[in-house]
């Protein structure tokens, strides 16, 4: 993996599951992390194909606990941050993962006492021997790149002590938030601090604090001089502002947000806790979406406050259709899916045609449809394909567990990396 010029999704604790990587990959991350999770958790983990949802979970063994859930479309770019006081063990859980991912990050800047207490997190950056330890570890023993995300030291010299340190065991890469260990969030990030590591250093440096606009992206690489940007709240209050277009309105980028959290079957504490971080920050939770957010009890609830009750059923009756036909051992074909009037469905006869339009519940004239591309790539049937629909509908993302139609299968031999364009 490259990490010059990157604009990064920060790890991000009940957040950064699998819809809102997708969601802030769609808009532009480069690159998205995955919320930390802990060693322990992770080592009790068994890998799991979720042809159900097009999924690959990594499941707490002998419950239906799902820990880390990713998928094919992302594997070269999610990082896996993982929270570690141990080096066997961090070794032990990477090993589980790392096959799935982009890369594995160490977490060394959690100040919560949660963390802490534990010996990792933030409480790592006074042990810089264990630092290595772990670090050597993971190096040594995976083929998957290895990195680390630190906090500022009290004073600069020692911050870059620790970064020489660190780029000595072989990562790929190092983040560095802005601030140090008492620092509370409104306390500014210490961009100049991080310019002290960046220039110390020939690895990539990922400056993180204080982007809430497009156009902070280059203020903090000016003034850094590190060529990759990592960003926590601006992406979690809306996620658009990765995109160089400007940024969408949070209410559509919330709509997205429920929508992928439907088709990937989020785990509502975690859509419910993502909803509620967006609302706080731009109106208030005493208001009655806030009341029916909370009062949620699953991802139905969520979808009925949002007004996509037809979506939910759609892809909950997709789900529930492609298992019968799986059951009978039948693939679902074009005429299946259109006479079932599933999600809208595009079929192509060959590149540079016009896609042909199922019509649906969503697109019910089945026509007026723009595709975006490149989002299918024929060689790889797994990667779901993007319709944008007329305004004022939205994005739809077809999902992965509906299989494209066997000649479209077959045409993708001769024309591997075809690329839709619009279509009407
Ligand atoms: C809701 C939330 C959860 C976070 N969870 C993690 C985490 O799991 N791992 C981590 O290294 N940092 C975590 N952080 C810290 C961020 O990754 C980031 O370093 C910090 O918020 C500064 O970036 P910002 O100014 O862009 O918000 C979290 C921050 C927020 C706001």
């Amino acid at each position: 993996m490259e990490y010059e010029n990157k604009l990064v999704l920060a790890p991000m604790v009940r957040v950064g599951t699998l819809p809102f990587r997708l969601l802030a990959a769609d808009y532009g991350a480069d690159i998205t992390y995955s919320e930390e999770i802990i060693d322990h958790k992770m080592v009790k983990c068994g890998r799991k194909v979720n042809e159900y949802i097009g999924s690959t979970d990594f499941v707490e063994k002998g419950t239906d606990n799902i820990v880390f859930r990713t998928c094919s479309q992302e594997r070269d770019r999610v990082v896996f941050q993982m929270g570690t006081s141990d080096a066997v063990r961090a070794l032990k859980a990477a090993q589980i993962v790392c096959k799935d991912v982009a890369a594995v990050d160490i977490n060394m800047g959690c100040p919560k006492s949660f963390s802490v207490s534990g010996g990792m997190g933030a409480a790592l950056l006074t042990k810089p021997d264990l630092i290595n330890d772990i670090l050597t570890t993971l190096r040594r023993n995976l083929d998957t790149p290895v990195t680390c995300k630190i906090r500022l030291l009290e004073s600069s010299s020692d911050t870059v002590e620790l970064a020489r340190r660190i780029e000595k065991t072989g990562v790929s890469a190092l983040a560095v938030h802005g601030r140090k260990v008492p620092d509370r969030p409104r306390d500014p990030a210490k961009w100049n601090e991080i310019a002290d590591v960046v220039s110390a250093l020939s690895i990539p440096v990922i400056a993180n604090g204080d982007v809430f606009e497009y156009d902070d992206f280059e203020h903090i690489k000016v003034a850094t001089g590190a060529s990759s940007v990592m960003v926590a709240r601006g992406a979690l209050w809306n996620a658009s502002i990765f995109s160089p277009n400007g940024k969408a309105h949070w209410e559509d980028v919330k709509i997205e947000y429920v929508r992928k959290s439907i088709l990937w079957d989020n785990d509502v504490k975690s859509t419910k806790h993502t909803l509620k971080e967006m609302i706080m920050h731009y109106s208030c939770l005493e208001f009655p979406e806030g009341k029916a957010v909370i009062k949620s009890e699953n991802l139905a609830d969520l979808a009925k406050v949002y007004g996509e009750e037809e979506y939910y059923r759609l892809v909950s009756n997709n789900r529930s259709w492609y298992l019968v036909q799986r059951k009978k051992n039948r693939k679902p074909t074009w005429a299946h899916r259109k006479r079932n009037r599933l999600e809208p469905t595009a079929r192509i006869s060959g590149p540079n045609q016009t896609p042909e339009i199922s019509n649906s519940p969503l697109n019910p004239k089945g026509d007026n449809v723009k595709l975006l591309g490149p989002l299918l790539s024929f060689n790889s049937p797994n990667r779901p394909l993007l319709l944008l629909l007329p305004p004022p509908s939205r994005s739809v993302c077809f999902s992965p567990w509906l299989p494209l139609t066997d000649s479209l299968l077959h045409k993708s031999e001769s024309f591997p990396s075809f690329t839709f364009r619009a279509g009407t």
